[in-house]
């Protein structure tokens, strides 16, 4: 009966690869049903975590800043609602959605010119729509670098910035991007005798630049980023498999010996992948590339019938277990994406330009990505939060002590290549990390049916209560599940100084939102309370309602494994008996 799905939806596949012959590009999530009024606005999933869509009265498109100071005064002096978004808005939570329903999108997809660079002096400034991918690109050109960036290039300058976006380091000022910004451009609300919007121009020594750096899209429009980059250099890259026993003492050192050091842990098979990335001189022979497996286009049919195998794999354990095996030495054998001479992979170390091994993402010139919500492709959620490096090892040894009463479990992270470890610095920035970090992101499995639970889904419940509970993780503002931002606020030192920012940029609150002011503390809650909430992540459960699947299943809330304090949804203990 199973086969037999996959089989009618590989053909349907067939049938819509054939009838989308050529590759469009990426989806855009603003759509206005009458040229640029009447819009909605989603993310490059297509579905916000509450599995709802945003409305807004109109969009507009400035393609220069004094476009953009139009589009900002037109609002403030109506004081509209108002809300920057990108060309693809890559963000899971509801950051791009303009308060209200009546508010006004300011897309920065026409923003998207280097404005200029500088070799010597190694300054580039661009403005905030373009894409990183284009950015590291135009850099290179001129011979120059940008030390650290996340490992995805389709996001672009301002929204990365907006979410304290990163790549892994404790090296220098670490691998946030916003480390990099000696410049910014922000067009805020002004009093009507300044004409409604200012051009605020904020440089390294400006106390409100660690506002700026990192404004979840609350201060104003970004019109222009200026970033200190490095003369062109290289990296040699290693990926070595080993047993995961010492992993928590490694990982309060594996930062410290590599510059570009992560991990990535594969819980059920008992395995970390270490990564050794060092810079090495520019005439180090070797013109390795990074295209990583996960962010190449796929063929519709691929994506359809990967989709189709991970329901079957939510069902059978069995199913699941063999996908995590044969993935790992596929992605295994075929160096994760990576090559040696951009053709094929022959082995390690690969040394290439920084340009070519810091970020891949080949699926945005030639779509569908992984993610494409207009066909049935993977669909699932990305948590993200970050550990202070001094308590991370001890919250490793938590979670190995829980993935041992139940291994298989875990098998889900495994499908997905496992745990992603990096790390971050402290950071000046109000909205940035409050201290040195190791970062754990995980993809899941999400149901496209609303109220249907996951399997397994207690384990990754409980990881991420019993780091944001007991190890005072702090989630990535442009990933996760609502519940993770309940509280997370009180956790910012400088959340303080962060509003009294907001208070003088935009007094009406113009570029806040429903969402915005939850998470910022300011008004309501970002958890949604009722009946299944916790089963999509909307709530931690305390109530057996909470829990209550559409399917009928017999769930109840019930505490943590290892972490008592913990309140999840787990099958009542008979039931679960009967599992495969
Ligand atoms: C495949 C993939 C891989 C990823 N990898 C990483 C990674 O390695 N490391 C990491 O840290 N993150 C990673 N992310 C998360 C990503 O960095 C964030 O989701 C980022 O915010 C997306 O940027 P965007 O341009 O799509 O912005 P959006 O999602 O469109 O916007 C985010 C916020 O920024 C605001 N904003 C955007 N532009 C401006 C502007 N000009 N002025 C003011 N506000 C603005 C918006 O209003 C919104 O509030 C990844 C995401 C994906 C999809
Ligand atoms: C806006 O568009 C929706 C369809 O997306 C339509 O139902 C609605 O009537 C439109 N509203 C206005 C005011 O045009
Ligand atoms: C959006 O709609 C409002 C109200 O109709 C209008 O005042 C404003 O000028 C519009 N903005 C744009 C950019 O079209
Ligand atoms: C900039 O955006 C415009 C409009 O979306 C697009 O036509 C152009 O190709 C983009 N430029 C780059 C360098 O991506």
């Amino acid at each position: 009966m199973e086969t037999g799905k996959v089989l009618v939806l590989l053909l349907f596949g067939l049938l819509l690869g054939v009838a989308r012959s050529s590759p469009s590009p990426e989806p855009e999530p603003v759509a206005c049903a009458h040229g640029t009024s009447n819009c909605t606005v989603t993310n490059a999933y297509g579905s916000f975590p509450d599995r709802t869509i945003c409305r807004a009265a109109n969009a507009t498109f400035p393609s220069t800043e004094k476009e953009l100071v139009a589009a900002v005064a037109t609002a403030a002096a109506a004081k509209r609602k108002v809300k920057a978004a990108t060309k693809h808005s890559h963000s899971f939570p509801k950051l791009v959605c303009p308060g209200g329903s009546e508010g006004t999108i300011i897309s920065t997809e026409r923003l998207n010119r280097t404005v200029s660079v500088d070799t010597s002096s190694g300054l580039m400034t661009v403005e905030s729509g373009m894409v990183l991918k284009d950015l590291i690109e135009d850099a290179a050109a001129a011979g120059l670098a940008l030390p650290h960036s996340p490992y995805w290039y389709g996001m672009t300058i301002g929204g990365l910035l907006a979410t304290g976006a990163h790549g892994s380091s404790l090296w220098g000022k670490g691998s946030a991007v916003h480390e990099y910004v000696v410049r910014m451009r922000i067009v805020t609300p002004a009093p009507a005798n300044q004409g409604f919007a200012v051009v605020r121009e904020l440089c390294v020594g400006d106390l409100d630049l660690d506002a700026v750096k990192v404004s979840l899209g609350v201060l104003g429009v970004v019109s222009q980023v200026t970033l200190k980059l490095e003369p062109m250099f290289k990296r040699s890259v290693t990926l070595k498999k080993r047993d995961d026993a010492n992993l928590g003492a490694q990982a309060a050192v594996w930062g410290n010996l590599h510059e570009f050091g992560d991990m990535t842990w594969l819980p059920w098979q008992r395995k970390v992948i270490y990564r050794s990335d060092d810079r090495v001189p520019a005439s180090t022979p070797g013109n390795g590339l990074n295209d990583y497996l996960g962010f190449r286009a796929n063929p519709n049919l691929v994506l359809i019938a990967a989709r189709a195998w991970e329901e079957c794999q939510e069902k059978y354990d069995v199913v699941r277990r063999l996908t995590a095996r044969v993935l790992s030495t596929l992605f295994e054998m075929q160096g994760y994406g990576f090559t040696n001479n951009g053709g094929s992979f022959t082995g390690y170390p690969v040394v290439g330009f920084q340009n070519r091994i810091q970020a891949s993402g080949t699926c945005i010139g030639s779509s569908p990505c992984l993610w494409d919500p207009r066909i049935r492709a993977p669909f699932f959620y990305n948590s993200g939060f970050s550990i202070a490096i001094s308590k991370a090892p001890a919250y490793i040894a938590e979670v190995q002590k829980l993935r041992d009463l139940n291994p298989r479990a875990f098998c889900g992270l495994d499908t997905r290549h496992g745990m992603l470890l990096r790390y971050v610095r402290a950071s000046s920035a109000y909205l940035g990390k409050s201290e040195d970090s190791l970062d754990f992101d995980i993809t899941y499995y999400r149901s496209s049916t609303e109220g249907e639970p996951r399997s397994h889904a207690d384990v990754i419940d409980e990881i991420e209560q019993l780091a944001l509970n007991k190890y005072g993780a702090i989630p990535h503002w442009g990933k996760n599940r609502n519940f993770v931002f309940d509280g997370a606020i009180a956790k910012y030192p400088k959340a303080g100084e962060f509003l009294k920012v907001k208070a003088r940029y935009d007094p009406d609150g113009i570029f806040s939102s429903e969402w915005s002011d939850q998470v910022l503390g300011i008004s309501g809650s970002p958890s949604i309370v009722g009946r299944g909430c916790a089963i999509e992540g909307l709530c931690v459960c305390s109530h057996d309602s909470h829990c209550a699947p559409r399917n009928g299943k017999d769930y109840s809330c019930q505490q943590g494994k290892v972490f008592a304090e913990a309140r999840v949804c787990s099958l009542r203990p008979t039931a679960s008996r009967e599992e495969l």
